[in-house]
């Protein structure tokens, strides 16, 4: 009994809080269409808001409904996707859309299961979707909510770590109200964003401040616990900018590992002969080198170096196209789908 009119008294708070001071005009919000909530909440997995406004329109032109999606060639989802990173969210995407319509008709899973059975959509999400469009009750617990949670409650250890995120999980499921699940949602979301911020929380401004454990113990700096420090591998690899007439040659990657499916630079070991190569593989004469400045690029379990060497091409021999590698002008390459630290290397040309 207790503890369930402490969690109707922290949703009280947190839903009248979102009704003054939380965000109502996302692009996302004010609809009811699972299609453009679920595109926004895959959107907005480890991505912030303003980052996400623009590409969220882009996609909503292209493909007004899941249909245009499901039909579209993974290559225009991943093109439009390239600058957001976390690219297999893009193949997911691609491959829920073709799911919707082969298994549930065309029209967006309406059970909370089902949702939860798509690709690339987990627990916190499929909750975030059946809120949103159906005002369902399902609690939240991404990134943001973890770490107002684990202040608020005082839990201590790296929410990344099973034991934690189940009792995170288990005071987010006793903390949901019955009614105003959405402002709720939201208000959570919000106050993650904008008050129980990483770096400097805004204590003063939250509504929760007044039995708020790390608030109240001054240990809003160390709570939520850091992921514990393991070393990160550093790598390195050379990549080639073959420049002929205004265009740059990409070539497509292999569909898993790092940047799968997406065009990139070619890629070469360190010892490779690159005159030897560039004519062996890619049909071209390779006049004179630069190397250009060396790009640093952190993954989420390896650090990468990308030493980039610009060659002036001398002549492309004439012959078949080769499969998996195309040359465009400069600028339109830097409009494909292209990871992020190869689009800086083209930027900076
Ligand atoms: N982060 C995840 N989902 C969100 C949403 N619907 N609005 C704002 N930020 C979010």
């Amino acid at each position: 009994m207790i503890a369930s009119v402490r969690a109707e008294d922290i949703a009280r708070r947190v839903v009248a809080w979102q009704k003054r001071h939380g965000r109502h005009d996302l692009p996302w919000q004010n609809t009811r269409d699972a299609y453009r909530i679920w595109l926004s909440e895959v959107m907005l997995q480890q991505t912030q808001v303003t980052t996400v406004v623009p590409y969220y329109h882009r996609f909503l032109e292209r493909f007004p409904e899941l249909a245009a999606m499901a039909r579209a060639p993974l290559d225009h989802v991943l093109e439009l996707w390239s600058g957001l990173g976390y690219y297999s969210r893009a193949r997911n995407l691609h491959l829920t859309a073709q799911t919707v319509i082969a298994r549930h008709g065309g029209r967006f899973p309406r059970d909370f299961d089902a949702v939860l059975a798509l690709p690339g959509i987990g627990q916190s999400t499929a909750a975030a979707i059946c809120v949103f469009a159906h005002g369902d009750r399902h609690a939240i617990l991404d990134g943001n909510v973890k770490r107002l949670f684990a202040r608020y409650f005082g839990i201590a250890g790296y929410p990344g770590d099973a034991k934690v995120q189940s009792q995170l999980w288990e005071r987010a499921e006793r903390a949901l109200p019955t009614k105003d699940v959405e402002a709720y949602t939201q208000g959570l979301m919000d106050l993650g964003a904008t008050v129980c911020v990483r770096g400097k929380p805004r204590c003063d401004d939250c509504p929760l401040n007044q039995d708020c454990v790390a608030h109240e113990q001054g240990r809003t700096a160390e709570l939520p616990s850091p992921r514990p420090r393991k070393a990160v591998p550093q790598r390195h690899t050379r990549m080639l900018v073959l420049l002929h007439a205004g265009e740059v040659l990409l070539e497509k990657r292999v569909a898993s590992g790092i940047w799968g499916g997406l065009w990139s630079l070619p890629e070469i070991a360190a010892d490779a002969d690159i005159r030897e190569l560039c004519v062996r593989r890619y049909g071209v004469k390779a006049g004179a080198h630069e190397a250009l400045p060396r790009i640093a690029h952190g993954f989420t379990h390896f650090k990468l170096d990308i030493d980039p060497l610009r060659i002036k091409v001398e002549k492309v021999m004439p012959r078949a196209a080769a499969p998996g590698v195309m040359w465009l002008p400069v600028e339109d390459a830097l409009g494909a789908a292209i990871p992020a630290p190869v689009r800086r290397i083209l930027a900076a040309l």
